[in-house]
């Protein structure tokens, strides 16, 4: 069931500084975020403390690597006029949700998390058997649930982390949403709706509740959203009782799978910094020439007059990417009658690239000779999203009988 209210069509993701980005980052994740930023309300995060998860014994690279990162997604296209781009360890309300939702976390729930053992196991050479590694998938999930994010693009070896947070809040809801007197008070809330809209929330209610009818819970939503002077409290209430539970404090985010085509690294492996076969977005032009003309080709094509399969060929899955139909065609033909060789099959590739990556070079130069800008950016983010993590712990506080004072 989801309880995620259409006024939370928001989006948050975030991006762990590990240094330059690299293709794989671009046609990965950015360019999906530079799309959603003009549809949905975005939030970019740069997540630190994350990153100090797995590197706490190396504090001295952070720093570097969140600027070069956040240059990298200024120059990809990352907009900071409609999207919000902001530091975790810059909100330490995330770490006090972090800390309140560790109250009602299952240890078992954190470690049955697929990540916790995979990363263990390829990072060996580090000890990761700590409490904040353990805890990494709870801090994302504050993460989000902080802005009350409806929606969070991922990639797929992230679901279960968002699924982690949809079932912490649906925890905390069920525990602390549970207010004395709710349903009188929901009862009072439907009646301020009006009497014709009361009486279609009350029909759409039943038709969700008794009939299961998904489409009838997000009219009823959309009904109480549009409800302009109801305030926030009531309206929580009814997106609450449509549901059949308590308040909805924070909302059950959904995973935003993006479908992307997977970026080749030079060697057809994925492209990571750990295997050593990417190409940064910035890196010089002679340097990416030099990468891709040495790169490994079908192993079977030893001469010029040996037959290729591209279907065997890293070199391939770039023209997938970059090159049009024409192109595509001519490299197929091509290579299967070994009428063109290797290095001539590249250059197509080589130009694209180079076209692409002139634009990330020309757009970052204005950030690298001036780096003021970019923290004026960062700052501005960051009060942005501190002024929606205040709100949020405040109910969260509240909620948790913390507001005392
Ligand atoms: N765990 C994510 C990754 O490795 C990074 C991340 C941290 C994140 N917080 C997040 C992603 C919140 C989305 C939303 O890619
Ligand atoms: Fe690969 Fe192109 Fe050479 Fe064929 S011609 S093996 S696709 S580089």
């Amino acid at each position: 069931m989801s309880s995620v209210a259409v006024q939370h069509q928001r989006i948050l993701s975030g991006m762990r500084p590990t240094g330059k980005l690299h293709l794989g980052h671009y046609h990965g994740v950015l360019k999906n975020w530079i799309k959603l930023q003009h549809e949905y309300e975005c939030f970019f995060c740069a997540v630190d403390w994350h990153a100090l998860t797995t590197h706490y014994d190396d504090p001295s690279l952070i720093e570097n690597h969140v600027w070069d990162m956040v240059i990298d997604w200024l120059a990809a296209g990352v907009n900071p006029g409609s999207a919000t781009i902001f530091i975790q360890s810059k909100v330490p309300e995330h770490a006090e949700l972090h800390l309140l939702l560790s109250m009602i976390t299952p240890v078992g729930w954190l470690e049955r998390q697929p990540t916790y053992k995979e990363q263990q196991d390829k990072l060996r050479e580090k000890d990761l058997s700590t409490y904040g590694f353990l805890g990494y998938p709870l801090l994302q999930a504050a993460d989000i649930l902080i802005y009350k994010s409806g929606l969070v693009p991922v990639g797929s070896d992230q679901v279960p982390h968002i699924e982690l947070a949809r079932d912490i809040a649906g925890r905390f809801n069920h525990i602390y949403g549970r207010e004395p007197g709710f349903e009188e008070k929901a009862e009072a809330a439907i009646k301020k709706l009006g009497k014709k809209n009361a009486k279609l929330y009350n029909s759409l209610r039943k038709k969700f509740q008794e009939e299961g009818v998904e489409e009838a819970l997000e009219t009823a939503r959309a009904l109480v959203e549009g409800h302009a002077s109801m305030s926030l409290g009531d309206k929580e209430r009814l997106y609450g009782y449509l549901e059949g539970g308590g308040k909805v404090i924070l909302p059950e985010p959904l995973a935003m799978l993006t479908e992307v085509p997977k970026m080749p690294g030079l060697d057809g492996q994925k492209m990571s910094k750990s295997y050593n076969n990417t190409i940064a977005l910035r890196d010089e032009p002679e340097s990416v020439e030099k990468k891709i003309r040495t790169m490994p080709t079908d192993p079977a094509r030893v001469r010029l007059t040996d037959a290729g399969d591209p279907d065997k060929c890293p070199v391939w899955e770039f023209h997938e990417i970059y090159s049009n139909e024409e192109v595509k065609t001519w490299v197929q033909e091509g290579c299967r009658s070994a009428s063109i060789g290797c290095i001539e099959c590249k250059q197509p590739v080589i130009d694209c690239v180079l076209k692409e990556q002139q634009s990330f070079l020309d757009n970052a130069r204005e950030y690298e000779e001036n780096p003021e800008l970019v923290k004026n950016i960062v700052n501005e983010g960051c009060e942005r999203a501190r002024d929606i993590a205040r709100e949020t712990m405040d109910d969260v506080r509240h909620a948790m009988g913390l507001s005392y004072r």
